[in-house]
């Protein structure tokens, strides 16, 4: 089915973001994303290279380090004025990570005490978007949402996102307060799930964005894409008008190549995404 290609998603707040964001998780030190990056300085190039390409959402997690990969972009990002500008931070909640395990914690206090820590790591007082990054199955993600609202209330955080959730989660989310983004794995790698489909479509008609993580298919400890890069990224930004795109790359050359396989599918096709992102008029895409 023929869909109209937007180059940029409007949240229900208002905010406006490109589809084409980056995700920031291996940024950390190897094996498990676990200790700061090895090529800190490699790290502070890279993320700022894909905001020259236009790239403004970036995802990252208390969690990825844990604190070192929100440190690297607050590094990376923050201006002389100490703010992010034109960036649009996402990050998320909930996972305690040490050298050996990682455990969930979605707890309304741990919630507020991650957030806390989070704006301290990224330098700023307030996060854009903030994830609860999976709910740990004892808190019911009301308790942990009603947190977030609180948070949100008190101007710590714009908007609330949900991760690895099901359906029924988001609805019962959304009768605490307005959800924003859902981000579950999801990429044309994974088997289909019809569930899961019919959740995107249902987002997409709430006007709920949903980021699928690991859009290259690609297993969160090892390196490498399952699929083909732009292929995948094209396929999904064509899957609902909603799908924003957060690609994980440790290189400016496939960050680059990423950038540029998605190009031309905008209006005014420009090799550098930026000023071909620059408008709101879609390209159909034709499956
Ligand atoms: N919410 C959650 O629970 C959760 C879980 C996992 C991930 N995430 C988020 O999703 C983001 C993306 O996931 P991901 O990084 O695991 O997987 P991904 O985006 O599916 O794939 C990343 C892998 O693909 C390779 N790659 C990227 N572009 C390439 C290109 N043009 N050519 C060849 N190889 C390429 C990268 O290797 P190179 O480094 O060599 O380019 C990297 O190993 C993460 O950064 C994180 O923000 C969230």
């Amino acid at each position: 089915m023929a869909n109209d290609l937007n180059t940029t998603f409007t949240f229900l707040n208002g905010r406006t973001v490109h589809r084409i964001g980056y995700g920031a998780m291996r940024l950390t030190g190897q094996p498990r994303n676990f200790g700061p990056y090895a090529n800190w300085q490699g790290g502070i190039e890279l993320l700022q290279r894909a905001r020259d390409l236009g790239v403004t959402h970036i995802d990252t997690a208390r969690a990825y380090g844990p604190h070192d990969n929100e440190k690297l972009i607050a590094d990376a990002l923050v201006d002389e004025h100490g703010n992010y500008g034109e960036m649009f931070i996402a990050s998320k909640g909930g996972v305690e990570k040490t050298a050996a395990s990682i455990r969930r914690d979605t707890s309304a206090e741990t919630m507020k005490r991650h957030l806390a820590e989070s704006l301290a790591s990224l330098r700023t007082d307030k996060i854009e978007l903030y994830y609860v990054h999976s709910p740990d199955g004892v808190t019911p993600i009301s308790e942990s949402v009603a947190a977030l609202e609180e948070m949100r209330q008190a101007g710590k955080i714009d908007m609330i996102g949900l991760s690895n959730v099901s359906r029924s989660q988001v609805e019962e989310a959304l009768r605490v307060a307005p959800i924003a983004a859902v981000q579950n794995r999801y990429s044309t790698a994974d088997a289909r799930d019809e569930a899961l489909e019919d959740t995107i479509d249902w987002l997409n008609d709430q006007r709920i964005a949903f980021v699928p993580h690991g859009p290259l298919g690609a297993n969160p400890m090892k390196q490498g894409a399952a699929v083909d890069p732009g292929q995948a990224l094209r396929t999904l930004l064509a899957r609902a008008p909603n799908v924003l795109v957060i690609p994980g790359t440790t290189t400016i050359a496939h960050l680059e190549n990423n950038a540029a396989a998605l190009a031309p599918l905008y209006a005014r096709g420009s090799d550098h995404l930026g000023s071909g992102m620059a408008n709101d008029h879609g390209t159909a895409v034709r499956p």
